[in-house]
């Protein structure tokens, strides 16, 4: 079988003298020895013979034990926070329901029916998963909620077994004739809802138009990401951003690299979760994916949320919302329990213990060591030093160090090697999405944090962009390139 082009589309106009071919090769290979990972990478083919270098291989996704997805160190030190983790560790992973059992309240639309269905892979907390890439979590969950207890959505022809679970967004509104207007849309659109349920006898709601907005080219992807080491993305002071992007300031500028924070609109403060740094807090994005992507209104988004272009007309049919609102909420009865930390664990709603499970959530661990059969321990120390050498830290931060911690120990003042200095940056014309979020342009996307990225199988082909790292021999890859290219250019 032919084998897909090798491919690095490089976009970013604000650093594209850093990469001519050669610093590129040199970053691609480090990249893959840095992050030992499912990166392919990534040189431009017929170019890569003449270098002189080494050529770097994929070494796919890691094999080795997974250790993503455990509480931080000495969380028992802190009285009732290994509690709170496992509590709301089981929490992200329930299944709700429409109505008439314990975990209420999906829909009337929705995208998955558990948080961990999206935040996955290799564990609970983590991204999409895959049936056939180790450590096999299982098929892309959009594909197994769309018919469930008699639901009669479609699949859209972008959302397939083994492919990742995608988020979608409509660029601009459409007129009534059909065609997009100019009028911007920006919204996530859930790919189903809860029509011909058995718990939602009597609702009719139809699917988005996505077949029409695909055509149209109206329709943006995004893929989860991960939540691993999210607490301490999170306890990262502003002022520590803000020096951090005054650093060698003067080869930032010779290369052409800016970048901004996305402000919170509401404290003014650094906004800095999701792909444009849109969101400000972990409970913020916990309340939202709640109601975004499952459809269950709560404390802090308490109204049923229809889709962008309904919001804008008559909103929701009455026969579709089955539960008081919000869905959840703190729960007033304390339930008795010999343990009484066990017991206080019990009464936050899932949206605030959610927020907990992230925030307590241990963050990747870099493989040193090195892998049998993948890159030596000394290949990582190299590609370690030219990551840096070569300028992709100016963007790529290894190491940010939290504030000090209310929380627990391991939060304060603790070194976050995150890979990210959490700005926005300018990606150029051909890597915009057309949505703007925030202080986050059409165009603008935040340095994608890389740690955990070896133990990942989809990253920027399908969300994020600025090196497309196709995985050769991919059906999957494959799989993506229709709908991708049109917004990814080269591939
Ligand atoms: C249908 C798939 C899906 C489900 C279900 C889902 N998410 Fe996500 N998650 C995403 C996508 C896609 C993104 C990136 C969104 C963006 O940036 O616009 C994301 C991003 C996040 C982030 C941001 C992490 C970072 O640093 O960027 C957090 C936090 C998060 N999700 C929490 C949750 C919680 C809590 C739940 C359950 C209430 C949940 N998600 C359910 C798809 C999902
Ligand atoms: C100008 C700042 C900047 C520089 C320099 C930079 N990056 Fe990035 N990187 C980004 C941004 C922003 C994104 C997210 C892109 C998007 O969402 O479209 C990203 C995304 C990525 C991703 C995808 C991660 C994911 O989660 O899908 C990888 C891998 C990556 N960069 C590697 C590199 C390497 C290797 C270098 C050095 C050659 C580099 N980057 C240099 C800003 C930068």
């Amino acid at each position: 079988m032919k084998t897909l082009p090798r491919i690095l589309c490089l976009k970013d106009r604000s650093f594209a003298r850093l990469l001519q071919w050669k610093s590129l090769l040199i970053a691609a290979t480090i990249f893959t020895v840095l992050i030992p990972a499912q990166v392919d990478v990534v040189r431009a083919e017929g170019q890569a013979q003449s270098t002189g270098f080494q050529s770097a291989h994929d070494p796919g996704v890691r094999t080795d034990a997974v250790d993503a997805g455990q509480p931080l160190a000495n969380l028992q030190q802190t009285p009732g926070a290994m509690e709170f983790f496992t509590n709301g560790q089981a929490r992200f992973a329930e299944v709700e329901i429409v109505q008439g059992g314990v975990n209420n309240g999906l829909g009337p639309r929705f995208n998955t029916n558990q948080c961990s269905s999206c935040h996955s892979q290799p564990n609970v907390g983590g991204s999409s998963p895959s049936a056939s890439v180790y450590p096999f979590v299982g098929p892309n969950p959009e594909t197994v909620v769309y018919n469930l207890d008699g639901a009669t959505n479609t699949l859209p022809s972008f959302i397939t077994p083994d492919g990742p679970a995608r988020e979608v967004r409509f660029v601009n509104l459409l007129n009534s004739n059909g065609t997009v207007s100019s009028t911007p849309d920006g919204g996530v659109h859930d790919l189903f809802t809860i029509q011909g349920r058995s718990d939602a006898a009597g609702c009719t709601l139809a699917q988005p138009a996505f077949a029409q907005n695909l055509a149209l080219g109206n329709i943006i992807f995004r893929i989860p990401t991960p939540i691993f080491g999210a607490g301490l993305i999170e306890n990262i002071p502003d002022e520590t951003i803000l020096r951090n992007m005054q650093r060698s300031s003067a080869q930032k500028k010779s290369l052409g690299i800016s970048g901004h924070p996305n402000r919170n609109g509401n404290d003014g403060t650094i906004a800095r979760f999701g792909w444009k740094a849109q969101n400000k807090s972990l409970e913020v994005f916990a309340g939202e994916a709640y109601n975004v992507e499952m459809g269950i209104t709560n404390e802090l988004f308490p109204n049923e949320r229809p889709s962008p272009d309904e919001e804008l007309l008559t909103g929701l049919p009455a026969s579709c919302k089955f539960n008081p609102t919000p869905e959840d909420k703190t729960n007033l009865l304390v339930a008795t329990n010999a343990d009484a930390t066990a017991e206080n664990a019990q009464v936050p709603s899932d949206t605030v213990q959610f927020a907990m499970f992230m925030r307590l959530l241990a963050p990747p661990l870099t493989s040193n060591a090195g892998i049998p059969g993948h890159p030596s321990a000394q290949s990582i120390t190299n590609g370690n030093q030219n990551f840096i050498n070569v300028g992709c830290a100016l963007c790529h931060t290894t190491t940010l160090t939290t504030g000090t911690s209310s929380v627990v120990p391991a939060l304060n003042r603790a070194s976050a090697n995150l890979f990210s200095d959490l700005l926005v940056h300018n990606m150029g014309t051909n890597l915009a999405d057309g949505i703007s979020q925030g202080g986050a342009g059409p165009d603008e996307f935040r340095t994608a944090p890389l740690w955990g990225l070896g133990q990942r199988i989809f990253s920027c082909t399908m969300g994020g962009r600025l090196i497309c790292l196709m995985r050769l021999k991919s059906t999957r890859a494959r799989a993506l390139r229709p709908t991708e290219s049109s917004r990814t250019s080269t591939i």
